[in-house]
């Protein structure tokens, strides 16, 4: 028997990691490396979150605390819903955790098993369907083409659903296509689901807040209150406030799933860090006048990225609604040559001759379920994504 466990098997380490991973080891050899593979804002944290961090660890909040999160910072998550998204959550209904992760996690770990399927949208976040696998279940990836904005179509979603249907994750601004959806397309997927309700949805809002060209955003148990008894709403402070290190997460569920997750949370991580949640609070409850400077300088990344993308032949690149990241399509560079002499046959393919041949790191396609794509993250300077830009321009240049 081998040592480890045949769980384990059935998953492989997130891609966009692993990218992120390989472009710092290359850095740290000495190579100019562009790397626009990682997923985290570039701003600092609100310096008012770091004061209220600072008052909070010399007033010894460092201790263990409630498993899902303090009573404030709860209170806190609860105000946040109802200010935000019209969802009115119960102390019972909510929970904090080390980051919006652990609550994809914990969800499906609590509820899935071996027989139970789990519609993801393709593209999808890496972690969806991994972590289904890992629970035992099955995930169905439903396929959302460029040319329905990557969003998933309502006679799609009503195909998908079998008997053994659980879960729908539902995951806008979306991680890697910036795909939202409006109140109407909402509604219309609201409907299908409103026809089976042995089906639970997990709204994964965690780019809420990056949204483009004043935009409103939307989740589903606000369009569809009906929906909120079986719907789990996550999201968190790593993208909204550049907080991804702090690893705090939130979500607002039905009573019986919060205690499910939190007795699991009991029993691996235990409370999110203390001085986590204090930085929660603080950001939740202090001012937010950033967030929309922010989103307006992500917005002109946004339009510049997009237009040069769109400049170099053999790549087309659609305009994200929201969330940080470009998902331009490479169709028109598969079946040439690399100056080596390999055939580009797959985005993977393009994605490692890029960072062969310029050092230019990006995360493929196929990883988020789309092939053939590639992902971008802007959350970093213009000078960068030029500089991103024009190798990757080059790199193109070269085949034939
Ligand atoms: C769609 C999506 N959900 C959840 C997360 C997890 O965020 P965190 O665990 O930092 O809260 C990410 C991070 O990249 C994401 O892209």
């Amino acid at each position: 028997m081998s040592f480890i466990a045949d769980r384990l098997n059935r998953i492989k380490p997130s891609p966009s990691s692993m990218a992120t991973q390989r472009a710092r080891a290359l850095k740290a050899e000495g190579h100019d490396v562009v790397g626009l593979t990682s997923g985290e804002p570039d701003f600092d944290t609100p310096p008012n979150v770091i004061e209220a961090v600072v008052r909070a660890m010399a007033a010894s909040k460092t201790k263990y605390t409630d498993i899902g999160g303090t009573p404030e910072l709860k209170a806190a998550i609860r105000q946040k819903f109802a200010r935000e998204n019209g969802l009115v959550y119960d102390q019972s209904e909510v929970i904090a955790s080390t980051g919006g992760k652990q609550l994809i996690f914990n969800t499906l770990m609590s509820t899935v098993q071996a027989g139970v399927e789990v519609i993801v949208p393709a593209p999808y976040y890496v972690s969806y369907p991994d972590i289904v696998l890992l629970a035992g279940g099955k995930p169905v990836p439903v396929i959302c083409p460029p040319d329905k904005g990557f969003k998933l179509q309502p006679h799609d979603l009503e195909r998908a659903i079998t008997p053994a249907t659980k879960w729908l994750i539902l995951n806008a601004p979306n991680n890697p296509s910036g795909a939202v959806y409006t109140r109407n397309e909402l509604r219309a997927l609201a409907d299908v689901l409103l026809r089976h309700p042995h089906v639970w949805i997990m709204s994964d809002d965690i780019y809420e807040h990056v949204l483009y060209d004043n935009r409103v955003f939307y989740t589903i148990a606000q369009v569809e209150p009906e929906l909120k008894s079986r719907t789990i709403t996550i999201n968190g402070v790593s993208k909204a406030y550049a907080m991804t290190g702090w690893r705090i997460g939130y979500a607002g569920a039905p009573s019986e799933l919060i205690k499910a997750i939190t007795k699991l949370q009991s029993q691996s991580t235990s409370n999110p860090s203390s001085i986590g949640q204090a930085a929660a609070l603080e950001a939740l409850t202090g001012p937010q006048d950033f967030i929309p400077e922010r989103k307006a300088i992500f917005q002109n990344r946004r339009d510049k990225i997009v237009a040069l993308l769109n400049e170099i032949p053999g790549i087309t690149c659609h305009l994200p609604e929201g969330a940080f990241y470009v998902f331009p399509s490479c169709a028109g560079v598969l079946g040439k040559k690399t100056p080596q002499g390999s055939i580009i046959n797959t985005d993977e393919d393009f994605v490692m001759y890029l960072l062969d041949s310029e050092k230019l790191a990006a995360v493929h396609g196929s990883a988020y379920g789309s092939t053939p794509f590639f992902r971008f993250s802007f959350a970093t300077k213009m000078e960068v994504l030029e500089e991103g830009c024009a190798r990757l321009a080059r790199a193109c240049a070269k085949l034939t």
